[in-house]
């Protein structure tokens, strides 16, 4: 059957099909996009696919209240699924600035940051992660994904070349299709594969890479992407989305952890992931910076950030600096995990961060294996095809430095039992 000329009566489609398959409808009506995909959606939704967006009744912390998405019950779970990586987002400290911002300024900046949007809790937040970063200046972007999307745009032009790693965010894949540049991919973290592709490339070029990647939890071979790049004479951007707060002696990310800070022209983070916030920045020179200003247009033409997040977000970014004992406890959370995988024999493919894939490899069974495992206490999702490739389906653990050995063990436990009774690891 194909899935966009209609549902053949009598059969399951959840199995078979997925979100891609929803992509172009048949006829002339945008609507008819709508039919074939109800009909899957009304299937698998029950079949596993509640175990997304189910709402959280309290903070994304180490144990979360959620509202089950099929039984409509809550449970407390273990959470092993928020990017909260430092356990800062719901510090007393975070949101007591929150409330003060909120008392003094209300609830919206009520104005792009280029005309009335801008408060001195702004300007207070880029100048503090400049000084973080250590850099000239900084620039906030509503969200990561409107960072990546604008600064591209900003910097890159029709009849450029930009070269994208293979697994890059939707963001940085965005950020090139509106730059209207030539985009060229190269194998995931392979700097051979870039060398070729940089052959290819004339005129202005921009090597896009991550810190972290997000789905494999694997970090970017930045020394060797940085000499590739810088003998082909092209610029490069890294995304620390996942890796800002975290690598590096002083937390800076990646680049720093290389000793590469100064060779990487453009550092690209994200506030939602180590702060458990919500926002986007850009760190670089004061000329950089202010032409960003003029011309980064998914910023200008969008209102700033909303004030009780700019100062909870400068409060977790001055625990983040005043406390790298939370990177020290992180790391040492991350070592225990991995031991205790590898001694059950879970497979975490080639995670070396925060970020670690529990493999199933198998994308049929993902969806039983995410109930029984969310049935059994943990917070936990699965992710499938068109997220990673096809039969690379796996469930997604995110460390944080809040979670005891406790709530580690327990989600040993909990994972090893379940994958063994569904028989993905012996
Ligand atoms: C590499 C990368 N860049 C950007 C983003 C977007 O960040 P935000 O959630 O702040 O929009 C993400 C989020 O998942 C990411 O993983």
């Amino acid at each position: 059957m194909d899935p966009v000329q209609g549902k053949d009566p009598g059969k399951s489609t959840f199995a078979e099909y997925d979100y891609s398959n929803f992509y172009y409808g048949a006829g002339d009506d945008p609507l008819n996009l709508l039919g074939p995909f109800s009909d899957w959606w009304r299937e698998a939704r029950p079949n596993g696919y509640y175990l997304y967006s189910e709402a959280l009744q309290s903070a994304p912390a180490t144990r979360v209240q959620v509202r089950n998405g099929k039984t409509g019950r809550v449970q407390e779970l273990i959470n092993l699924a928020s990017y909260n990586y430092l356990g800062i987002s719901y510090r007393p400290e975070v949101k007591q600035a929150a409330i003060d911002a909120t008392n003094l300024y209300g609830l919206g900046a009520s104005g792009s940051p280029i005309l009335s949007g801008t408060l001195e809790v702004h300007r207070q937040l880029a100048r503090e992660m400049a000084e973080f970063k250590d850099k000239e200046a900084a620039i906030l972007f509503p969200t990561g994904y409107s960072a990546n999307v604008g600064f591209i745009a900003a910097l890159m032009r029709s009849g450029d070349y930009i070269i994208l790693d293979q697994y890059s965010h939707a963001s940085i894949v965005d950020g090139a299709i509106l730059a209207k540049s030539n985009t060229l991919w190269f194998r995931h973290n392979n700097p051979l594969d870039l060398e070729r592709k940089l052959n290819k490339a004339k005129g202005k070029k921009l090597v896009v890479v991550e810190g972290v990647y997000s789905m494999d939890g694997d970090v970017c071979v930045l020394p060797e992407i940085v000499e590739v790049a810088k003998r082909h004479g092209a610029r490069i951007l890294i995304d620390e989305a996942h890796s800002t707060f975290l690598f590096g002696p002083n937390g800076r990310g990646v680049a720093e952890h290389f000793g590469l800070d100064n060779e990487v022209d453009f550092h690209l983070g994200t506030f939602s992931k180590s702060l458990g916030g919500q926002g986007g920045f850009v760190c670089g020179s004061r000329d950089l910076i202010d032409y960003v200003n003029a011309f980064g247009r998914s910023r200008f033409f969008s209102c700033n950030l909303a004030p009780p997040v700019a100062a909870g977000l400068l409060a977790g970014l001055r625990i983040a600096a005043a406390e790298p004992e939370l990177r020290t406890k992180l790391w040492s959370n991350v070592a225990y995990l991995r031991r205790r995988f590898a001694e059950e024999g879970v497979d975490i493919g080639k995670s070396t961060s925060q970020v670690m894939p529990v493999m199933v490899n198998n994308d049929a069974r993902v969806f039983a294996v995410a109930e029984k495992i969310q049935d059994r206490g943990l917070f936990l999702q699965p992710v499938t095809y068109p997220a990673v490739p096809k039969h690379k389906s796996r469930l997604r653990v995110s460390v944080s430095a809040a979670h005891t050995e406790e709530d580690l063990e327990t989600a040993v436990h909990v994972v090893a039992g379940v994958l063994r009774e569904e028989g993905i690891i012996r």
